[in-house]
């Protein structure tokens, strides 16, 4: 219980951080709270004067109904009750009045409705507001996460968190209404008893901490199932995302079955822990009737052996004390939800608090890297295990083109992964006209590099969106100019839409070749002075590749470009050509130089253009 309570403080304490731009509509949906859970009593109130005054106070005789209290002056006690009186005259003499007054009833019981969804709509629109804002925060905060938080973490899972808000927030519409009500409602129920009776309210409410018994039993055992109901929920994200996005293996592979049978895995934990949690929500709340239902039997007990006995007072106890059972068992449904919640919350919060490990400086030192020279100083770099790069000296003059070479898995794209700073290195320091990088703003440093990935990425979008994000705010003519370049124009006047079709998920309805042209497209019109090609024109045939590199040698003029090829025909002209191997430079120099060498340059080089044809040397290579 008490790990249960730390968690609801720290949880409502949250809540109220978070709720806190919008105090002023929350407060005033607790005041409607308090005036809703009041309400069922001013019901009564109602009809209970109603009855006074329209029958006489005699239909009430056996109520013991509140006195008026002896601090109010005599002078008021003696209108109230004249006032009383010439109502119920009024009213028994002429049928109109009595109707008016019985008018009331409904009168009360709308305003009631009023004010109780009043309370629900401003609550439930906090509770709306905040999760959102929490959304937002939390999906603003992931996406600057460096890239070593995404390759560490399962998509599927990441999009599941959006779930956990959502029960979220569901859970804060209702709590925050029944926090507010039924207490209110209870303390003003109770109020009324003990007017009442005020020893039978005594007696009655002896049996309720034997409530707490069951509430903590079953909260306890809710909370587990949700926290499970929830990864198995995550998981079942996991699975379906990976099905959709990998549909072509599946169906070629002929997994369909195989897929489905896991998922129908999945799916039995997940629905067996999720009738847990019904089970540990809706026992309680009968239990606790049940044991009431003893205690006003109980009641009854006592009155039986005592003499004087009113019955229609003992109706109106009964029935307040009936009207107790709701709002506790609202209660108690509400703190099991609130502890079944603790696992999403938990979640959320983790995540917002995951460190980010590639801050900006506090005073970032301004970048120019045009004309800089860029400095790959004794640098060291692994990703968690095993080192990828030992030791790399590399000094890139401004304006010169140089080439990474070396076999699969040498780290060539890990080093370029340092100049975009998605990761630092584990020693030593990469810089950029004598910068480190981790002394400027990283938006200055990526906006001075333009990157054709290895892997193409492309978004659900339009052709010209797709282009247009290498420089948001160029012009229709620039992004066409940009895709003449790239040699993409033609296909794309082929696509039904031109340069608004649609491409649909990473690109689906165009060819490979098609994505990096567009992707090259997206590195031209950057127009940055860096520019990093990692195998960027791998999959285009020869004719059109030579015509893309036409187009990208012309880019290259003035800017420093580093560019990663396997085929080595594309960087025979690099001004310097580095061999990597298992992460240590090997070799560098020019082509003719690293020939004469007889190195591992070499070897690659016969690989491809001499002996049969490898994986990296279809046969036209062949010279
Ligand atoms: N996110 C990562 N986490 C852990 N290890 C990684 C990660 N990315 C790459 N590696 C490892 O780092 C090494 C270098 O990878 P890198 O991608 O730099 O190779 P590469 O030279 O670009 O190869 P390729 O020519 O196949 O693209 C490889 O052994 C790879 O397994
Ligand atoms: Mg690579």
């Amino acid at each position: 219980m008490g790990h249960n309570r730390d968690y609801v403080i720290k949880f409502l304490r949250k809540l109220w951080e978070l709720n806190r731009p919008y105090k002023g509509r929350f407060l005033l949906g607790v005041f409607f709270g308090v005036l809703t859970g009041m309400g069922q009593m001013a019901v009564l109130g109602t009809v209970l004067f109603v009855i006074g005054v329209v029958f006489g106070k005699t239909a009430l005789a056996g109520v013991h109904l509140p006195t008026v209290p002896s601090w109010v002056p005599a002078s008021i006690q003696a209108n109230l009750g004249e006032f009383y009186n010439s109502m119920s005259d009024h009213a028994s003499r002429s049928h109109v009045w009595g109707i008016a007054i019985l008018g009331l009833i409904p009168l009360v019981v709308l305003l009631r409705g009023v004010v109780a969804y009043l309370n629900s709509y401003l609550l439930g629109w906090v509770a709306t507001r905040t999760t959102c804002d929490l959304r937002a925060k939390l999906f603003e905060h992931l996406l600057n996460l460096p890239l070593s938080f995404f390759t560490g973490a399962s998509t599927g899972e990441l999009i599941s968190r959006n779930n956990d808000i959502s029960i979220l927030q569901n859970m804060i519409a209702v709590s925050l209404v029944t926090l507010i009500q039924a207490p209110v409602t209870i303390i003003t129920w109770l109020a009324v008893m003990v007017s009442l009776e005020s020893k039978l309210t005594l007696i009655s409410l002896v049996v309720f901490p034997i409530c707490a018994i069951p509430i903590s039993i079953y909260s306890r055992k809710g909370r587990l199932a949700s926290a499970n109901s929830q990864t198995e929920q995550a998981a079942l994200s996991r699975v379906m995302l990976e099905s959709f996005t990998g549909n072509r293996i599946i169906k070629a592979y002929n997994l369909e079955g195989v897929v489905v049978d896991q998922f129908k895995a999945s799916l039995n934990t997940f629905r067996s822990n999720f009738m847990r949690v019904i089970r540990a929500t809706e026992t309680p709340g009968p239990l606790i009737e049940f044991v009431g239902a003893i205690g006003i039997c109980g009641m009854f007990v006592y009155l039986m052996l005592s003499p004087d006995q009113n019955f229609f007072g003992l109706a109106v106890f009964t029935g307040a004390l009936l009207s107790l059972y709701p709002p506790i068992k609202a209660l108690t449904r509400l703190y099991s939800q609130v502890t079944q919640a603790e696992g999403a919350t938990q979640r959320i919060f983790d995540l917002l608090a995951t460190p980010n490990t590639l801050i900006d400086p506090a005073k970032p030192v301004p970048l120019r890297a045009a004309g800089a020279e860029i400095h790959f100083d004794n640098v060291s770099f692994d990703y968690g295990s095993k080192m990828v790069l030992h030791n790399i000296n590399l000094k890139v003059n401004p304006g010169q083109m140089i080439a990474l070479v070396g076999p699969t898995g040498s780290g060539k794209t890990t080093l370029t992964n340092l100049l975009l700073r998605f990761y630092d290195p584990t020693a030593g320091a990469v810089r950029i006209g004598g910068v480190d990088l981790r002394e400027v703003a990283l938006l200055e440093l990526r906006s001075q590099i333009a990157v054709v990935t290895q892997d193409v990425i492309l978004f659900n979008d339009t052709i010209r969106n797709n282009i247009a994000c290498g420089r948001p705010g160029a012009s229709a003519g620039e992004v066409e100019a940009a895709a003449r370049h790239a040699h993409a124009h033609e296909f794309i006047m082929d696509k039904a839409g031109g340069y608004e079709a649609e491409i649909g998920e990473k690109g689906v309805t165009l060819s490979g070749g098609q994505k990096q042209r567009l992707s090259i497209a997206r590195a031209i019109l950057r127009n940055a002075p860096i520019l990093v090609l990692d195998e960027a024109t791998s999959s285009l045939d020869n004719e059109v590749e030579r015509a893309v590199q036409v187009a990208l040698d012309g880019l290259m003029e003035g800017r420093t470009t580093i560019c990663i090829a396997h085929r080595l025909s594309t960087v025979q002209h690099a001004d310097l050509i580095v061999v990597l191997d298992n992460g240590r430079i090997v070799e560098t120099g020019r082509h003719a130089d690293l020939l004469a060498l007889g190195g591992l340059y070499h070897k690659l080089y016969n690989l491809q253009f001499h002996q049969s044809p490898g994986e990296n040397g279809p046969p036209h290579e062949i010279t």
